[in-house]
């Protein structure tokens, strides 16, 4: 390995790397280092852009912890995490789309009944979300589980500001024997992904913006299934064709405006009015 050069250092690296442990690693690190390589050539990287690089990649490390990890947000911001969902739904084409999950998520929250009323003292207009859980045969999931978080007005989850209540705006809920589930809530907000670090680094320097449409977190397990995570965003939301992490799915966008109908105004009887209704169903796929 004394004679490398610009023409065969591409092949050096990759020769170095044959011996990975397992057939796998070993075609993921060539493609890696190919593409690397690819692109440094094609870019005509220059020192100082590496370095700039490097800093980036330096600043997301000292940002990330136990609670915030810098890597997956440049990852999002990139379309990297939506593309790797997208990949994966190749496989389910009878189930209905998913989406990322997000930095939000808290295992474990309170069981509530089906048809419960999350919003609590939350201000905002009220939005009641229904639908049905089936399997990809048409099946419904009887019992499925809904976990569903979202922020509130202010535009904060629960997890990122310590005056609100520990549990505000989420829920764990089961559909019923015929897979209906239910809950009310309070509209959530657009708000930005954090800015401070890295990830606004990039925005700004690719002259994006932050923001996220307003959305409602919903993550669906099912025995026999396939984990189901998606969000439910208002399509009239201002940043519906801009989400900042490329999220938004055609079929989960709806309206939060609609008014209930006769029908829902009977159904959904116990929840406080006024509210206006979103229908979502979710087809899961087979584990
Ligand atoms: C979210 O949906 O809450 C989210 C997703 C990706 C990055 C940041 C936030
Ligand atoms: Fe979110």
């Amino acid at each position: 390995m004394r004679d490398i050069t610009f023409d065969n250092i591409t092949e050096t690296v990759i020769q170095a790397y044959s011996g990975a442990q397992d057939a796998r690693s070993g075609e993921i690190l060539a493609l890696l280092i190919q593409r690397l390589h690819d692109f440094v050539r094609e870019a005509n990287l220059t020192p100082l852009e590496w370095e700039a690089a490097m800093g980036i990649l330096a600043r997301a490390a000292a940002s990330t912890d136990g609670e915030r990890n810098e890597f997956i947000l440049l990852s999002d911001l990139l379309g990297v995490s939506a593309l790797v969902d997208l990949l994966d739904g190749q496989q389910d084409q009878k189930a209905s789309i998913t989406t990322l999950m997000g930095p939000f998520y808290v295992p474990e929250t309170p069981v509530l009944e089906n048809g419960s009323d999350l919003t609590g003292d939350n201000d905002g207009e009220r939005i009641v979300v229904y639908g049905q859980i089936r399997d990809s045969a048409d099946k419904p999931l009887s019992g499925a589980q809904i976990e569903v978080w979202q922020n509130a007005p202010s535009g904060l989850y629960a997890v990122q500001d310590p005056s609100q209540p520990e549990h505000n705006l989420r829920g764990t809920l089961h559909a019923d024997e015929n897979g209906n589930y239910a809950f009310a809530t309070a509209k959530p907000m657009s708000y930005k992904v954090p800015e401070d670090g890295a990830g606004g680094e990039l925005v700004r320097a690719g002259g994006r913006h932050c923001w996220r449409p307003a959305h409602i977190h919903i993550m669906v397990t099912a025995e026999g299934c396939k984990r189901h995570i998606s969000q439910i965003f208002d399509l009239n939301d201002p940043y519906i064709d801009e989400d900042a992490v490329f999220g938004v799915r055609g079929p989960l966008a709806v309206p939060y405006d609609q008014q209930p109908g006769e029908e829902e105004l009977a159904r959904f009887a116990n929840i406080q009015r006024p509210f206006n209704i979103a229908s979502v169903d979710f087809v899961l796929a087979p584990a």
